[in-house]
């Protein structure tokens, strides 16, 4: 099969990770006998800096032209005081709005291996397999009018949540489709009764988040809008242990964009020890949702978790004066698990994951 992916490793972290995923998709490819045709182009600050655009003609055209796109990261302290338009961010919203990518998918499961790095006791934690589905092009995100005006001092900052019936109809059958799939049970986060207020707001996503933290297992869908869910993900991360482990799909359109949860992180980047198992993941969804190559997927899942039980730990999985390795030995490893599981493969029991 063909696989026509952009790859657009972004800022911080991004290009790492994203040069370990491609490895691994590179090893896909290779050992299950598929044809990788890959384009990389720049996205957010580094088009910035390049191009003066975030999401350059170029990019946006390579992306349609593909069947899938790979996402590192954006964002970086050197762009903070940008206008909005020219943010690393506006990219990515714009290439969301392009592709049409209107559900993003964002899987949470909790790892016994990795119990030591929930906050959580295990018995709390045991069994959190969420899979959060998050409006991602409307809501506070795009709602127009949006604006700061005023003179110093007395200015105003407005943003307006938006949704169209259509809109939310269209990601809730998405969500139930899903959880169709799954242990049918769906939690739908509703704020439009609150929105008024910030107060209002505030106590319903703590609300939401202490249930998410209290019995975390409970849930299995959590059908949510675009900015809820960008912080609800961010905390199921630290549920299962470390944001660095989170993957997700954007899709809904024509063509799918995958990208790890957990950001830019300027603050590790350069250094080769952010976690690439969150792109890592990333690849097993494009398998999945894109190219229904549902093997290929849980192979890779499985490198994942062969090497976490193998002892390899990035800095932010590791506890209690465990071996950190690097991004780049994080990526070998499983590249090596991807090609010697296609090498045996023929029936595929070997390679299945088990938790
Ligand atoms: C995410 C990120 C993005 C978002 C930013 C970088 C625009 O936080 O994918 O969760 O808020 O959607
Ligand atoms: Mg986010």
């Amino acid at each position: 099969m063909q696989l026509r992916v952009t790859s657009l490793p972004g800022d911080g972290i991004g290009p790492e990770v994203i040069l370990q995923a491609i490895r691994v998709l590179e090893e896909v490819a290779g050992g299950f006998g598929h044809d990788l045709e890959l384009d990389e182009q720049e996205i957010g600050g580094a088009a910035l800096t390049a191009f003066g655009n975030p999401l350059p003609d170029a990019t946006i055209q390579a992306c349609l032209a593909s069947q899938a796109v790979l996402l590192g990261a954006v964002g970086g302290p050197a762009f903070d005081h940008h206008p909005r338009e020219l943010r690393p961010e506006a990219g990515l919203l714009r290439l969301r709005q392009a592709l049409g990518a209107y559900a993003n998918l964002r899987p949470a499961v909790f790892y016994p291996v990795l119990r030591e790095c929930s906050p959580l006791r295990e018995e709390v934690v045991k069994g959190t397999d969420i899979l959060i589905v998050r409006e991602l092009l409307g809501g506070l995100y795009f709602g127009q009018p949006r604006s700061i005006e005023g003179a110093a001092g007395s200015r105003q900052a407005i943003n307006t949540m938006r949704y169209g019936e259509a809109e939310i109809e269209r990601i809730a059958r998405m969500a139930f489709a899903l959880a169709q799939n799954r242990r049918k049970r769906l939690v739908s986060v509703d704020k439009s009764n609150v929105l008024e207020c910030s107060r209002l707001w505030r106590d319903v996503v703590t609300r939401v988040a202490m249930t998410l933290v209290l019995k975390p297992a409970e849930f299995d869908v959590v059908l949510t809008e675009n900015m809820f869910g960008d912080i609800l993900s961010d905390e199921a991360g630290g549920v299962v242990g470390s944001l660095g482990l989170l993957a997700s799909a954007s899709i809904g359109g024509p063509i799918g964009l995958y990208e790890p949860v957990h950001g830019s992180a300027p603050d590790i980047a350069g250094q080769g020890i952010a976690n690439p198992l969150g792109a890592i993941l990333s690849i097993a969804l494009m398998l999945r949702h894109t190219f229904h190559l549902l093997r290929e997927a849980e192979c890779v899942e499985a490198g994942v978790m062969s090497v976490l039980k193998g002892g390899f730990r990035t800095r932010d999985l590791a506890r209690g004066g465990e071996r950190t390795v690097k991004t780049e030995e994080m990526g070998t490893q499983i590249a090596e698990f991807v090609r010697l599981a296609a090498m045996t493969d023929g029936s595929s029991e070997g390679i299945s994951a088990s938790a």
